[in-house]
């Protein structure tokens, strides 16, 4: 993570004091997080078949240990309260929906270079969103477009951005090029995450033990 003078807006939306407060709201499954209701079916239990629980659900490539390394990491950073985000990877939304409920940013905005488009669960979580914050998201966008992640962001901000989180190739040269393309665009104070740097290399993902590349 990378964290830089802190000069940003500084109020959690009503109702939610601070990240402990969001953390504490989580409540933790063997096979699920669930918050406010939505649930955020793990990724990590996607071949149990008592686990299924259909369409009625996120699907989150999170791991817990992954999201208490954000929660350590914020409770450092009480201040910091990111109005405008950019998210690069979605699959089926669950994270932009998980770091919504988090952030709880003004302007969410999401890629994924797939062709797909939002599930039912998360057109109904969007829907669910108070008007004054906005979720939007970009299918058919490769985060190695420079031109094309520079297009979204001037056309949806209206101020720099607060936090980037990039969960998408997890490749070198495309990583790299969204990086130096959004960084700029990131406000003094900003976070740019980039997360499981290590996946491509993972044991589990370099020899599946099912077989089956991940
Ligand atoms: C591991 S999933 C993470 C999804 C989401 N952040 C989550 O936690 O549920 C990675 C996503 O990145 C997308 N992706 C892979 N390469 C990409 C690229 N070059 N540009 C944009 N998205 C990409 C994939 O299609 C996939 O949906």
């Amino acid at each position: 993570m990378c964290s830089l003078q802190d000069n940003g807006p500084k109020k959690f939306a009503e109702g939610q004091d601070t990240y402990s407060d969001f953390f504490a709201s989580l409540s933790w499954e063997r096979d699920r997080v669930i918050r406010g209701g939505w649930v955020f079916r793990l990724e990590s239990a996607r071949d149990d078949p008592t686990c299924d629980l259909r369409e009625n659900c996120f699907r989150l490539h999170k791991t817990k240990q992954l999201i208490d390394e954000y929660q350590n990491y914020l409770s450092r950073e009480p201040d910091f309260r990111p109005k405008n985000k950019f998210e690069l990877g979605i699959w089926e939304g669950g994270s932009v929906a998980f770091w919504s409920e988090c952030f709880r940013p003004q302007m969410h905005v999401a890629v994924d270079i797939l062709q797909k488009a939002d599930t039912e669960y998360f057109k109904s979580y969007v829907r669910s969103r108070e008007p004054a914050q906005h979720v939007k998201t970009y299918w058919g966008v490769d985060q190695a477009d420079r031109f094309r992640l520079k297009q979204i962001v001037e056309s949806e901000f209206n101020s720099p951005l607060d936090l980037v989180i990039d969960d998408a190739s997890h490749t070198y040269k495309a990583t790299k090029t969204s990086f130096e393309t959004l960084f700029p665009m990131l406000r003094p104070g900003g976070i740019y995450v980039i997360e499981d740097w290590a996946w491509v290399h993972w044991k589990e993902f370099v020899e599946p033990p099912n077989g089956r590349r991940r």
